[in-house]
C-alpha cells in the first residue's frame, strides 16, 4: 500500500474533505491523528477505524495546541511522517459590509495563521525526530483569483500558497517537502453556503465536468502527494480543480446536465 506504516495528522478531519482524507489514508495503510475543533466529531470518526485512527481536539489558531498535536501523534503512534493543515472556514460577505475588527481575523486566523502554525510545529518536530517528512496545506483556487464575497478567504489562501513556497525552500535541506492542494468546487458543508445564497447551480457550471468534485477525489490527491511517488513535487500548489482556473463559462451549452 502507498502509505504503509506512515503516520499522518489531518486537521479539519471532521469536515467534508478531512473525513475522506482520513478514510483514504487508512485504506492506504497509514495511521492517522484526526484533529478538529469539533473534538466529539473526531472521536466518533476514530471509533469507525479502531486503533488506526485517534481523534484529537485542536484549535489551529492556537500554536501551543498545534504543537501539542504533533507530540500527541508521536506519543500515540511512535512516529510522524505527514502533517496536513486542512482546517478552513469561509465567511461569505461583501467587503464593504465587513466588521473591520472581527471579520479579517476570523478567517485569516484559521486559514492563514492555522497553516503557519502547522508548518512551524511540523517542521520543528520532523527536525527533532531527525527524519524526512511531508507537510501538505489545503489552499483553494481562490488563492490565485479574485471573487466577490470572499475577500478574507482569498487573501488567506494566497498566503497559504506563499507559505508553502517559502517553507519548502527553508525545509528542503532537512528532507521535508511542503506542497499545497487547491481544490475548486467540492461538495462539502463549507461549499453549501452557496446553496443558501441561491448560487448552487451557477457554481456547478464552473467545473469542466459540469459537476461538483467529490471529497474523496481530493483525498486521493493528498494521498499521492504524501507518498514517495510524489518526491519530485515540492514548493508548489497543485490545482485539483477540474479546470476551474483555466476557463470561463463556455459559450456553447454543454450537453451534460
Ligand atoms: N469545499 C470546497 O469547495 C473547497 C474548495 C477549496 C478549498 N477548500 C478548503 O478545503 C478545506 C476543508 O474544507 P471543507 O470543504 O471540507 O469544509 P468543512 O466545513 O466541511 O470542514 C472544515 C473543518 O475545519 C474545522 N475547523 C474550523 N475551524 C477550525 C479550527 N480553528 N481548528 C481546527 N479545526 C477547525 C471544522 O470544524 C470542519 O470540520 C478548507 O481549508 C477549505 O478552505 C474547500
Amino acid at each position: 500500500m502507498r502509505l504503509d506504516k506512515k503516520v499522518a495528522i489531518v486537521t479539519g478531519a471532521s469536515g467534508g474533505i478531512g473525513q475522506e482524507i482520513v478514510r483514504v489514508f487508512v485504506e492506504q495503510g497509514a495511521s492517522v491523528l484526526a484533529a478538529d475543533l469539533n473534538g466529539d466529531a473526531v472521536s466518533e470518526l476514530a471509533d469507525l477505524y479502531g486503533e488506526q485512527v485517534v481523534g484529537f481536539a485542536v484549535d489551529v489558531t492556537d500554536f501551543a495546541a498545534v504543537d501539542a498535536m504533533m507530540e500527541a501523534a508521536v506519543e500515540t503512534f511512535g512516529s510522524l511522517d505527514v502533517v496536513i493543515s486542512n482546517a478552513g472556514i469561509g465567511n461569505a460577505k461583501m467587503l464593504l459590509d465587513h466588521d473591520p475588527v472581527a471579520d479579517f481575523d476570523l478567517v485569516t486566523g484559521v486559514n492563514q495563521k492555522g497553516v503557519y502554525h502547522g508548518i512551524l510545529a511540523a517542521g520543528r518536530k520532523f527536525v527533532e525526530l531527525g527524519k524526512p517528512g511531508v507537510i501538505l496545506n489545503t489552499s483553494s483556487v481562490y488563492g490565485t483569483m479574485a471573487s466577490e464575497m470572499s475577500f478574507t478567504y482569498n487573501v488567506s489562501k494566497a498566503a497559504v500558497d506563499m507559505m508553502t513556497k517559502c517553507a519548502a525552500l527553508e525545509l528542503a535541506p532537512h528532507g521535508i517537502r511542503v506542497v499545497g492542494v487547491a481544490p475548486g468546487r467540492v461538495d462539502t458543508p463549507l461549499l453549501r453556503q452557496y446553496e443558501a445564497l441561491g448560487l448552487w447551480e451557477h457554481i456547478r457550471r464552473e467545473q469542466m465536468r459540469n459537476e461538483f468534485t467529490q471529497p474523496v477525489e481530493i483525498a486521493k490527491v493528498f494521498a499521492f502527494l504524501a507518498s514517495e511517488d510524489a518526491n519530485c513535487i515540492n514548493g508548489t500548489t497543485v490545482a485539483a480543480d477540474d479546470g476551474f482556473l483555466n476557463f470561463k463559462y463556455p459559450l456553447i451549452e454543454r450537453t451534460t446536465s
